[in-house]
């Protein structure tokens, strides 16, 4: 089997993490019943397993994160790795050394796996791409997420959270509601949804902040566009909400923040025009009073901490699986 897909390799088996694009459902279902039995280390009712053990996993976020970076370290020393995490301000990247001279000289020092985080879309592919080309393609990339392109393991520990709480993709209707257009959360997230089976998925958030022809941004998914937030929340089984992504709008989008909570934020008045249990996500940071109200984000229905509780298992499946090459 030939495949053009960078991540999987000629038997088709996942050897980088770069997006959910393109990956199939049997593969995602494989990392989700992976990360199941992860969940017990993730909690610590067991500390540690040894599936990494005389690995090497740098971290390299060029980007800032608190819940990404800190749970693919915590993922890693749980399955037995060596963590290194190159702190980008105080590397030599800050005095110009490129991406792929800082990847030479880190895969020099023997590291089996990268992960990144990078403001430039498509930087994981460019080092995948790098490794393979100069032979060194079983050192593994796991695309911590690139500008607004893709953060696949946000993606995937958002899938966990929805099957733990719903059980079955097939019966439910999503709504992703507020700044799609910078989001590559929210990209991973349709991909996910679209492949794993659910039949409505709505983009619910102002023009301003959705892609244009938003309904066809992903070829083949069930989208429907909403530009008002009662239309777009009624009846939803699993309310998705984004963060304003400020720092990569250029130019004003929105007349305010007051005036965008007003419209678009998740009040328990808004929330409950959705099912009674319907549950809310956020991949965090987030924005409180601004595309959320405390009172939801602390509510009954918030499932927002146990997310980053499930991202360590679900990490250490992605991590354990690329080192292992069991799928
Ligand atoms: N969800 C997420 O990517 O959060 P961090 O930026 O804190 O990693």
């Amino acid at each position: 089997m030939t495949t053009s897909n960078p991540q999987l390799n000629s038997h088709g088996e996942l050897i980088h993490l770069l997006s959910i694009e393109g990956l199939s459902r049997d593969i995602l279902h494989n990392i989700l019943d992976r990360a199941e039995p992860f969940t017990a280390v993730a909690e610590r009712e067991v500390k540690k397993v040894p599936l990494m053990r005389g690995k090497s996993v740098f971290n390299l976020f060029f980007e800032n994160s608190t819940r990404t970076r800190t749970t693919f370290e915590i993922a890693a020393k749980r399955l037995s790795a060596d963590v290194i995490n190159l702190n980008i301000n105080t590397s030599s990247a800050a005095k110009g050394e490129s991406l792929l001279d800082t990847v030479d000289n880190l895969a020099a020092m023997q590291a089996d796996m990268f992960v990144v985080r990078h403001a430039s879309s498509g930087a994981p592919y460019l080092i995948a791409q790098h490794l393979a080309a100069t032979g060194r393609d079983h050192i593994h990339v796991v695309n911590a997420g690139d500008g607004r392109h893709s953060h696949p393991t946000q993606g995937l520990l958002d899938m966990y959270t929805i099957r733990h709480y719903k059980k079955d993709f097939t019966q439910l209707t999503v709504a992703v509601v507020g700044d799609v257009l910078h989001s590559r959360v929210a990209r991973s997230q349709l991909h996910a949804l679209t492949t794993l089976g659910v039949p409505e998925i709505r983009l619910v958030g102002p023009r301003t902040l959705l892609p244009a022809a938003a309904a066809q941004m992903i070829p083949g998914a069930p989208l429907r566009v909403c530009n008002d937030l009662a239309d777009g929340l009624r009846g939803a089984d699993v309310v998705m909400m984004l963060r304003l992504q400020n720092e990569r709008m250029n130019g004003a989008l929105l007349p305010s923040t007051q005036e965008y909570f007003k419209s678009w934020g998740l009040t328990p008045e808004k929330l409950a025009l959705a099912k009674p249990d319907a549950i809310v996500m956020h991949p965090g940071p987030m924005n409180r009073g601004v595309e959320i109200d405390s009172s939801v984000a602390d509510g009954r229905q918030a499932v927002i901490l146990p997310q980053v509780t499930f991202g360590i298992a679900v990490r250490m499946a992605v991590m354990s699986m690329l080192a292992g090459g069991a799928q």
